[in-house]
């Protein structure tokens, strides 16, 4: 399966390009906004190309020909505004589901965040960020794309546990970037995780059956 990940650069993105160089069932397309990246990402052998969400639609097809699965891990950062939110967390994901359609790509992974789903828990401080979150999630479930919508919680950057918790309402929790990266590659070729979105935290589960049990 040839994966392409936007958002390649970022702290999920890199260790979801190292998981997928390693495993020989998987080929990688870094989809970075930078030539430097591109320069760094060639150097490791690592086949990447630019590509930038506030684009044309059209540009970022050209990204995705020959692609057969994309993973959404992008996001604007906590430290932009919500002008950029809007641009990228929303429509820089609908413009790569718009993308991944027109290019012929089939599966489409998004990184959203814990409890998009539900109102109820936004928290006010960042309500802009939880909009564009969910209704990016929502033109995913619309499209024909067959989607997994991976809602985390809290990032942090401690190592990889290996164990999740996964759930259809997980109020609170937190969990290592390497474990959400984890999670998306063992899902990425599962049918059962086709159509599915879920919260996910740190837990007792083995990411292997988290995944199976989706
Ligand atoms: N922080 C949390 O606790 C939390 C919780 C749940 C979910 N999430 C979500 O998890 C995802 C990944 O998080 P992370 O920590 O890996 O984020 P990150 O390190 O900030 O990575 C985000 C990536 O998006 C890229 N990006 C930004 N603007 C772009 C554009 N215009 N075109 C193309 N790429 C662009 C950045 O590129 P550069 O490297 O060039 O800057 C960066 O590589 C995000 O969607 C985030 O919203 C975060």
């Amino acid at each position: 399966m040839r994966v392409a990940v936007l958002g390649a650069n970022g702290q999920i993105g890199q260790h979801i390009v190292k998981l997928l160089e390693a495993d020989e069932q998987h080929d990688v397309v870094a989809l970075v906004r930078k030539e430097t990246q591109i320069s760094q990402l060639t150097e490791q052998g690592i086949n990447a190309c630019l590509v930038d969400l506030t684009q044309e639609v059209a540009q970022i097809k050209n990204a995705l020909e020959g692609v057969d699965a994309v993973i959404f891990s992008a996001g604007s950062g906590g430290d932009t505004d919500g002008d950029m939110t809007l641009r990228i967390d929303l429509d820089g994901a609908v413009k790569a589901m718009e993308a991944a359609e027109l290019a012929g790509v089939k599966r489409f992974v998004q990184v959203s965040a814990l409890q998009a789903h539900n109102r109820e828990f936004w928290h006010p401080d960042i309500t802009p960020y939880y909009i564009a979150k969910h209704y990016a999630d929502r033109e995913l479930m619309r499209s024909d794309l067959q989607y997994t919508i991976v809602r985390p919680g809290l990032l942090t950057n401690d190592d990889a546990t290996g164990k999740v918790t996964s759930g259809s309402n997980i109020e609170t929790g937190e969990i290592p970037r390497a474990d959400v990266a984890k999670v998306i590659v063992e899902l990425l070729d599962k049918p059962n995780a086709v159509g599915k979105a879920f919260d996910l935290v740190s837990g007792d589960t083995p990411i292997s059956q988290a995944v199976q049990t989706l």
